[in-house]
């Protein structure tokens, strides 16, 4: 296997970046996302799929609520990347110094965003240990509510001071060679039974 054309074909992809917003009871959190794909072509039933990790607080949060809102940063809102991406808000309140209104399904909405998508839970794709849960939602709310443009993964080495881009890259790092761990004891079983 070709590794590096590999990693070469999908480092030509780019994505945009959200803040994956939900709440259940008292409680509420966000985390960033880039996996984030629109998932059908009839305008009258918008769907979406999204990848996230299973260990993340957020996730807690989606499964008990069945609920998330997407919140599309803008270019100038970089630092909200360290803000939600770095740390899990089981540590601290990552909304004590953000103002943030409630949307339909009770997740935060940030403002100043593009815009925001909120989202009730369809259907769990679930690939099984180190990877991501995959989930398909009915799109319900949306609304654009600046004309700035997206932030993407790829403007973010130019944007993010460097301790924050180290900070990035270690993150990945630790959890990919997680994942990869479960990932092959699960293909190394799946071989063997
Ligand atoms: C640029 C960037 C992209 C990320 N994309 C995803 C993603 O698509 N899915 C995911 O589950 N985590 C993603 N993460 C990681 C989470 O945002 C991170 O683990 C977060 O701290 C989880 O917070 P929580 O435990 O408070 O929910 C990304 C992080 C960064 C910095």
């Amino acid at each position: 296997m070709d590794e590096c054309g590999i990693a070469a074909v999908l480092g030509t992809l780019d994505y945009e970046i959200f803040v994956l917003t939900a709440a259940h009871q008292e409680r509420r959190n966000g985390q960033i996302v880039c996996w984030v794909v629109p998932a059908t072509i009839v305008p009258q039933l918008p769907r979406i799929l999204v990848g996230i990790g299973r260990t993340t607080f957020t996730h807690e949060l989606i499964e008990a609520s069945r609920a998330f809102a997407l919140n599309l940063l803008g270019k100038d809102q970089w630092p909200l990347v360290a803000h939600f991406g770095f740390r899990s808000g089981r540590e601290t309140d990552k909304f004590a110094t953000l103002p943030c209104e409630r949307g339909v399904t009770g997740s935060p909405i940030l403002p100043g965003t593009v815009g925001y998508l909120e989202c009730r839970v369809r259907i769990v794709f679930d690939a099984g240990p180190g990877a991501h849960l995959f989930y398909l939602a009915d799109v319900i709310e949306g609304k654009i509510l600046t004309n700035s443009s997206p932030l993407c993964l790829h403007q973010l080495p130019e944007l993010l001071p460097p301790e924050d881009l180290a900070t990035m890259r270690r993150l990945l790092e630790q959890d990919a060679r997680c994942n990869l761990a479960l990932l092959s004891k699960s293909s190394y079983q799946q071989q063997t039974e």
